[in-house]
């Protein structure tokens, strides 16, 4: 038996950062509200010619990089994103062709904040299977290309960014359990209504800010924590562990209230949780791969660890993946 691991991350954060003093002379919000309401300081901001792709680009030399592999070793490249270049063709597609790896198996996932943690199962399950034997995983997104920058109930929440992941068959279980989860009765919570084939563009969409996020963030805060909870905790007892065995929860970084009430009910201390919403914002799929690739960068993941990584977002979709670090 072959078992996917992780072999390799990275990331990339656009340069430009907006503050929330930046946000204050945009609409009328104040560094006080969003600070105490959801932990965001910062975030980066994609210039103008970036793309989900040209973010990905970065973070995937870089995960490539640390895994010792070049973009020739790849046999399959998903990438998550809810802000693909286009609806067609992938992201994942102008991805390779960046990347030069050989005419490969592409695919984007669109599993708004989950969808690096769907992304690393889905390819896990090829690698197993025999498949394939060496996957390119990213999570990358342009938010601020799809936010409403008059709607301050949106606008200061989100940013632009890029995690990746090289997974490659080894000889240990390390990707030990998961558990995924969607539904869709919810899915008015949080969405992209126009640009689709149920609305497609018009100059009625783009004059109603129907291309915009639009997000009941209230409805959705009540459901998180829950959702989030239960996703871990399911997908620990899958592995036969308990949150006490937890080394490192890299969580979707929604919201700093949302993150310390799923910690405090998974009984897990501050030490033992990854926060950068405070620098990036949500960054939805690029949030956990983010954090993920930073948890390692700084330390607080080493041979055995425990890692949890966690998520929830529009669909609605979440999912919970254990890993232990080989
Ligand atoms: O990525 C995964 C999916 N996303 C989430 O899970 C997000 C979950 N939701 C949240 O994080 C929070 O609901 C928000 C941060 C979005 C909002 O926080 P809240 O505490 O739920 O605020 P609220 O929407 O209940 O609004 C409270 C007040 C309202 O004013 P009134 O009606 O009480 O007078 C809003 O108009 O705060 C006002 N408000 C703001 N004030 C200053 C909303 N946005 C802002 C703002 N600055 N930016």
């Amino acid at each position: 038996m072959k078992y996917a691991k992780i072999a390799g991350l990275g990331k990339y954060l656009p340069p430009k950062i907006l503050t929330n003093r930046d946000l204050e002379k945009i609409v009328d919000t104040s560094d006080e509200w969003i600070t105490t309401r959801t932990g965001i300081k910062t975030r980066h901001i994609a210039s103008k010619k970036d793309s989900a792709s040209t973010l990905a680009l970065p973070a995937a030399k870089l995960a490539l990089k640390r895994a010792g592999l070049k973009p020739k070793d790849l046999d399959l490249i998903i990438v998550a994103t809810i802000t693909p270049d286009r609806q067609f063709p992938s992201t994942a597609c102008y991805l390779q062709d960046y990347l030069k790896a050989d005419t490969v198996a592409c695919f984007d996932i669109a599993a708004a904040c989950s969808g690096f943690i769907y992304a690393l199962v889905a390819a896990q399950g090829l690698i197993e299977s025999g498949i394939f034997k060496n996957a390119l995983v990213v999570g990358s997104e342009v938010l601020t290309k799809i936010t409403d920058w008059d709607d301050r109930s949106t606008c200061v929440l989100f940013g632009d960014g890029a995690g990746a992941a090289v997974l490659t068959s080894g000889r240990k279980k390390s990707l030990l359990s998961s558990s995924l989860g969607g539904d869709g009765s919810y899915g008015e919570l949080l969405l992209l209504p126009a640009g689709g084939s149920r609305i497609p563009a018009s100059k009625e969409t783009v004059k109603n800010k129907l291309h915009f996020v639009k997000m009941k963030g209230n409805e959705l805060f009540r459901l998180a924590v829950r959702i989030m909870v239960n996703a871990a905790e399911s997908a620990l007892e899958k592995a036969h562990l308990k949150s006490s065995d937890v080394d490192i929860l890299a969580p979707h970084q929604a919201n700093i209230r949302i993150i310390n009430a799923v910690a405090s009910r998974l009984k897990l201390t501050e030490d033992k949780v990854y926060l950068n919403i405070g620098r990036y914002g949500n960054m939805s799929s690029a949030s956990s791969a983010v954090a993920l690739c930073e948890a390692w960068e700084e330390g607080k993941i080493k041979k055995d660890s425990i890692v949890v990584l966690d998520a929830f977002g529009g669909g609605l979709v979440w999912g919970s993946l254990v890993i232990k670090w080989v």
